[in-house]
């Protein structure tokens, strides 16, 4: 490993954790890393400015209006010249600071001001983590593209036991090597449209009630993340969902599989590729009733219609995009995605068993292409979402990879 692989500013904040800080701080110039801190004043309280300053060489800055740089503005210069700002730990403050763009010390206004991405390690009481307010922070902060690092469940300082604790040292250590990886990627798909489904359609049974399923939109979004960090211009179309979607994409908001058929054919001819990943009722009521149903009957019979297949339709345009469709099966999961990729005529096919897949932060997932089939074994969706990206670059760049299916 060379000197001064990654160039990372450490924003320390005031919790109990900023003792870890140390430690991580260690771990980082040991990977090869030039380990910048900056600690706010509460983060003093627990840890020394000195404890940093011995172990990575540098002087630790602090103060807005002494901030060692020659022109007198820290909160510009400081983040500069870095590949990333980490802030570990995060307190529940500094987070609400960074999602109202508040900006009233050296680190919040330089989290502000920065170009370079950031990360942000949570570490607080289990009911300030468990808090609305924090919570919806926290969607909100993943929603302007801040990368989070966990937090961990387990005891704490303050003697109560749950979700709150920041991560240990060498598991954040491991989380940022893992995130340079994804920013610092080559730009496979640099100002390639892609559009992208997620997320489940909603049927109108009647007026309040309707058909649906548990897709969570994590796998979709976690793909439009990943492709927005390969450098594509991503759109994307999404059932409802309670995600917050990549500030970067453009979100078109659909409920059912009549209003996505009709946002993806408006978009269509304007993407490059498409990757219909969201679960789409195969079936809608033919005469929804306008008001709720009253219950009156013992049985209620509904009657349904198929719906369009939405990948299927893009896929036998005369000029389609590159198509990638997902399957999700219970069972026969090869031999079922194998025939789908077939009928449907997709150079690429992503195949997913429903049950370990629906709503799970985790997915394990087997591509079939003309090469044959290729598994990732299960992984969290932003891992699986970023080496899905990677291979679709590949087919996409080198046509001649999925030419058989063309000929055949
Ligand atoms: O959202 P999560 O909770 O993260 O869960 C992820 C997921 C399981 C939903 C995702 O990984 C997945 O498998 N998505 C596809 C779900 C699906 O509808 O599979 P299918 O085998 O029924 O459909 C095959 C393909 O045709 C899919 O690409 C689907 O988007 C598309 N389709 C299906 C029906 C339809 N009417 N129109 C379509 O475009």
């Amino acid at each position: 490993m060379g000197a001064n692989r990654h160039r990372l500013l450490l924003g320390i904040t005031g919790g109990v954790a900023a003792y870890k800080a140390a430690e991580l701080a260690r771990l980082l110039l040991q990977a090869g890393s030039d380990v910048q801190v900056v600690m706010t004043a509460s983060a003093q309280r627990f840890v020394t400015p000195l404890t940093f300053q011995s172990l990575t060489g540098r002087p630790v800055i602090t103060d807005m209006w002494n901030g060692g740089v020659d022109n007198g503005m820290p909160h510009i210069e400081l983040s500069r010249d870095r590949d990333g700002i980490v802030i570990a730990p995060a307190s529940a403050d500094f987070i609400a600071k960074l999602v109202t763009g508040l900006a009233d010390d050296l680190l919040s206004t330089l989290c502000l001001a920065r170009e370079c991405p950031l990360m942000v390690a949570p570490a607080m009481n289990r009911q300030m983590w468990e808090h609305a307010a924090t919570q919806r922070n926290m969607r909100q902060l993943e929603a302007d593209g801040v990368t989070i690092a966990g937090p961990a469940a387990g005891a704490q300082a303050c003697g109560e036991t749950g979700f709150g604790r920041l991560l240990e040292a060498p598991e954040l250590a491991a989380a940022i090597e893992a995130w340079f990886e994804a920013w610092m990627q080559p730009k496979l798909l640099r100002d390639v449209r892609v559009l992208i489904t997620a997320g489940p359609t909603f049927e109108a049974i009647d007026a309040v009630r309707g058909i649906t399923n548990l897709s969570s939109g994590k796998m979709g979004y976690a793909i439009a993340q990943a492709a927005i960090a390969a450098g594509a211009d991503v759109t994307l179309v999404s059932g409802r969902t309670c995600m917050g979607a990549p500030k970067q994409a453009r979100l078109i908001n659909v409920t059912s599989a009549a209003e996505m058929l009709a946002a993806v054919t408006a978009e269509t001819s304007s993407c490059a590729i498409f990757i219909g990943v969201a679960a789409v009722a195969d079936y809608r009521v033919v005469t929804p009733n306008p008001q709720k149903i009253k219950k009156t009957k013992d049985t209620l019979t509904l009657e349904l219609a198929r719906n369009p297949d939405i990948l299927e339709y893009v896929a036998s345009l005369p000029q389609p995009p590159f198509c990638v469709g997902f399957a999700a099966e219970s069972e026969n999961l090869v031999e079922y995605a194998q025939e789908k990729r077939r009928r449907k005529k997709l150079p690429l096919l992503v195949a997913n068993l429903v049950q370990d897949a629906l709503s799970r932060d985790d997915n394990e997932l087997i591509l079939f292409d003309d090469e044959g089939a290729h598994p990732l074994p299960r992984a969290a969706k932003s891992v699986l979402a970023g080496q899905l990206i990677a291979h679709v670059a590949k087919l996409y760049r080198n046509p001649a990879l999925t030419q058989k299916r063309k000929a055949s």
